[in-house]
């Protein structure tokens, strides 16, 4: 493609989306092997208690069945925690182990894995295992387990309580104290976890997963199979959406390599939809947000209380409660955020975890907050808008939320909003207009790249990053191009390889400062190897030139980058304004998000098209999150019952209307070398509580239980 200025910043196509569209690309359950044999999981049918008996004499019997895998015949493998702890285990943790012993924890929890010539025949012999249990009682009810909720080793700890936040509030003149319920849900990306193990003639093991985390995965199978990194290679070169779902290693990839040690074969294991709702989920999570403020709308209390479930084996947590001390300036806060332990998989990191909920709940309690003040809900931001971060006491390396709200509010057309609920009727429709505020952590993590300039004037940069669909092959080549003052076109990139340098999981919306600054640093590097070869050999120009007069075939670095101590200095948030138009149809009680815009500033912008995007795809999420996701659970069984993708509701075209996504300058000298904050997960917080602000301005009804079903409108 032609690119006149320069690459960085420039609206570049996605170079996989070639491969992409053409079915080319070979997603982890699509490699094949001689020999290739088929696993099929079998799950748990309860929530806990243990395996008494497990009988696979029927499945064996079959012509093609190999063998069928259970926690009584598998090989010994590492018995300690510490070896199934992977880089994003929560703190305190005593990881699941797949085929470890006869207990039962969960629902769908696997507990066999048969292993045949074929996928059909695997499938079939999979119901011909008997699997007697002696039942234990499960809880997997978070309201009705509340009371059991404690302070878990926090990821990252709430802020510190400053003031008397409940006697301000106790004292302010107008207070809003409100409960916020928010359901389990699942990321159901469409792409299904599979892993295909090739056994090499030599021995080793190449390893395809579905995973944001090639490295992760591969650090996983070694500590437990006791292999050496260079005995076992995972690759993950394309991956169907992820959402979160694939930041830890889950267990096809285990059951997988596991079999394929045992019967000295390439095995493929692969989940059906049903059974990635054992994998891990968003938890459902309870929130109490009380705000006191006086007659003029500033804050003077604000207590944001939080609890939500985890499993009974991994302290999972997750900064909820947080958002509350940032967003707005108030001198009296206190935070709480507990979790309660349910017979359920552990939950996980889904899009924005702990923002997703802990600002839906807050921005709704602002908004119920402006109603009781009759102040514009924008007006009221703007009122307590915090030009400091007091969680930490610290200034914002950049922050140009006002004008994220200034923006999104004039292309939305806000100052013709009558503040009246149901006054905005169409017709038989009802309409809503709401808005809300967003934040994310501009995160930077360690991470590495290579960089190697060919004679030919062809630059190979790479990195064990992933790309689940964020753009990253587009934009690290971008980087890379502009660092150099190469084209585009001359510039390849490489990830999802564990034999690559090293990298972080792809996730936290931390990839561009991460990776991207590692590349930036490799390709440098390359340049000053260049200039000095320049020096030494008068009259070369290019890049080629001087390789060519130089006598070399290629120039080759590595760069390693790691966040700069002075960042401690600075609060990093990536910010938004979100503003959204329902249509409710009173008589059936369904909403429809007729219109979204969203305004974000996260720092420089290195490619607005796969930018947009990603920020169009997280505003979709967040129309699921407000109107349609929900992971039901039958109590009686502890198990997830609207597991398919027909019951469990996400939005498809005709949920999704006009969705409009302004980026808002902003200049960040501070967050990395590149200026840019990271993008993705910024898009889906806000989002929710926009949508169910409008609800109640359309409606007059605030429903604060997510998602608005049209039963719970009527
Ligand atoms: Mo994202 S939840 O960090 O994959």
């Amino acid at each position: 493609m032609a690119v006149t200025a320069g690459p960085l910043g420039a609206p570049i196509n996605r170079v996989d989306g070639l491969v992409k569209v053409t079915g080319r690309a070979r997603y982890a359950a699509e490699h094949q092997a001689p020999g290739l044999a088929h696993g099929w999981v079998v799950s748990s049918d309860i929530a806990a208690g243990r395996i008494v008996r497990i009988d696979a004499t029927e499945a064996l019997a079959l012509p093609g069945v190999l063998h069928v895998l259970t926690h009584e015949n598998r090989p010994p493998l590492a018995e300690d925690d510490d070896s199934y702890r992977d880089e994003v285990s929560p703190p305190t943790s005593s990881p699941f182990r797949p085929l470890h012993d006869d207990r039962i924890r969960f629902s769908a929890q696997p507990i066999a894995l048969v292993v045949a010539e074929t996928p059909e025949l695997a499938r079939y012999a999979a119901t011909l295992v008997r699997v007697d249990y002696e039942r234990a009682p499960h809880v997997t009810d978070l309201q009705a387990h509340r009371g059991a909720a404690y302070e878990p080793k926090p990821r990252m700890p709430p802020p510190r309580p400053r003031g008397d936040a409940d006697r301000a509030f106790a004292q302010a003149s107008v207070q809003v104290d409100a409960q916020y319920l928010a359901p389990i849900e699942h990321h159901n990306p469409m792409e299904l976890f599979g892993a295909t193990v090739i056994r090499e003639p030599d021995g080793r093991l190449t390893v395809y997963d579905k995973t944001q985390g090639v490295q992760n995965v591969q650090h996983y199978l070694c500590k437990i199979f006791g292999y050496r990194t260079g005995e076992l290679r995972v690759l993950s070169p394309f991956v169907g959406g992820a959402f979160g779902a694939g930041l830890r290693p889950q267990y096809e990839v285990f059951l997988a390599v596991l079999a394929a040690r045992v019967l000295n074969r390439s095995v493929r294991v692969v989940l059906t939809r049903q059974q990635m709702f054992g994998l891990t989920h968003r938890p459902a999570t309870w929130q109490r947000v009380a705000l006191g403020a006086d007659a003029d709308g500033r804050l003077e209390a604000v207590i944001h209380e939080a609890v939500a479930e985890t499993s009974r084996f991994e302290d999972f947590n997750e900064a909820v409660v947080n958002w509350s001390g940032l967003l707005y300036r108030c001198d009296n806060a206190r935070f709480d955020h507990k979790v309660t332990q349910l017979d359920l998989c552990t939950p996980g990191d889904m899009r924005a975890p702990g923002a997703a909920w802990g600002v839906y709940a807050l921005e709704c309690a602002m908004d119920e907050l402006a109603v009781k003040l009759d102040i514009d809900p924008l007006a009221l931001r703007l009122r307590n808008y915090a030009d400091r971060d007091l969680n930490d006491d610290r200034p914002f390396s950049s922050k140009e939320l006002r004008a994220c709200y200034q923006q999104a509010a004039e292309r939305f057309g806000w100052s013709r909003r009558d503040p009246r609920p149901r006054s905005m009727r169409q017709g038989h429709a009802l309409i809503g207009w709401g808005m809300a505020g967003g934040v994310w952590e501009a995160m930077q993590v360690p991470a590495s790249a290579r960089a190697v300039l060919t004679a030919d004037g062809k630059l190979s940069v790479s990195s064990a990053t992933g790309d689940i669909g964020t753009g990253t092959y587009t934009v690290m080549a971008q980087i890379a191009a502009d660092a150099l003052g190469l084209p585009f076109e001359d510039v390849t990139f490489a990830l999802g390889d564990s034999s690559l340098p090293a990298a972080p999981v792809q996730g936290g919306s931390f990839t561009v400062a991460s990776v991207g600054s590692a590349v930036k640093a490799a390709c440098e590097r390359v340049r000053e190897r260049l200039l000095a070869l320049a020096g030494q050999h008068a009259g070369a120009g290019s890049p080629v030139d001087v390789l060519r007069r130089a006598g070399l075939e290629a120039v080759e670095e590595e760069a390693s980058v790691e966040p700069s101590a002075a960042l401690e200095r600075y609060s990093r948030y990536a910010h938004s304004a979100v503003f959204a138009e329902v249509r409710v149809d009173e008589d059936f009680g369904t909403a429809q998000v007729t219109r979204v815009v969203s305004a974000v500033a996260a720092g420089r912008i290195l490619n607005p098209k796969t930018a947009r995007s990603q920020i169009s795809g997280a505003i979709v999420g967040g129309i699921g999150m407000a109107l349609e996701e929900e992971s039901v659970i039958d109590q009686a069984f502890g198990r997830f019952i609207n597991h398919n993708l027909a019951e469990y509701h996400v939005p498809v075209n005709a949920d999704v209307h006009d969705i409009e996504v302004i980026f808002v300058d902003e200049r960040d000298d501070v967050v990395n070398t590149l200026g840019a904050k990271g993008l993705a997960e910024i898009g889906i917080v806000g989002t929710a509580a926009a949508i169910a602000n409008a609800v109640f301005h359309a409606t007059g009804r605030r429903i604060r239980d997510l998602p608005i079903r049209p039963d719970r409108l009527l």
